[in-house]
């Protein structure tokens, strides 16, 4: 599967989404290295900070199905992935991120999507 491909099926997942506040429908789709796809998309709340990103449902649910940080090659989204959700990129180690943003096609690693990143190696055993 292609990234074009990956991120029609983000694409798809978009009219899925739980978006009646914002009306900004989002859908991701992650690619795992054994070759799964994982769809996640917006889910908002009546209160409003409880709402949650495509991303984060997108990989809430892989891990829920077993999968863990590094299983991931490309997360597609069809918008700019969030600060937050830059974070849980990191996280999950996927190798690339392909994203619209104003019409274009964009990729890029997660070093470049967030550098200098908080990384789980400063913390404390
Ligand atoms: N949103 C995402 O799902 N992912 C992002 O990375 C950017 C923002 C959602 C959150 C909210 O439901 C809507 O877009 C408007 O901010």
């Amino acid at each position: 599967m292609t990234d074009d491909d990956l991120l029609a099926r983000a694409d798809a997942a978009a009219g899925r989404a739980y978006a009646p506040y914002s009306h900004f429908r989002v859908g991701c789709a992650v690619m795992t290295r054994d070759g799964r796809v994982v769809e996640g998309v917006n889910v908002e709340n009546a209160a409003y900070p409880l709402g949650v990103c495509a991303e984060r449902t997108a990989f809430s649910r892989a891990i829920a199905e077993g999968f863990r940080p590094g299983d991931f090659t490309v997360a597609a989204i069809t918008a700019s992935p969030c600060g937050g959700c830059r974070q849980w990129l990191a996280e999950m180690g996927v190798d690339r991120v392909v994203f619209r943003n104003g019409g274009r096609v964009v990729t890029m690693t997660v070093d470049e999507l967030l550098p200098e990143q908080f990384e789980p190696s400063v913390l404390p055993e």
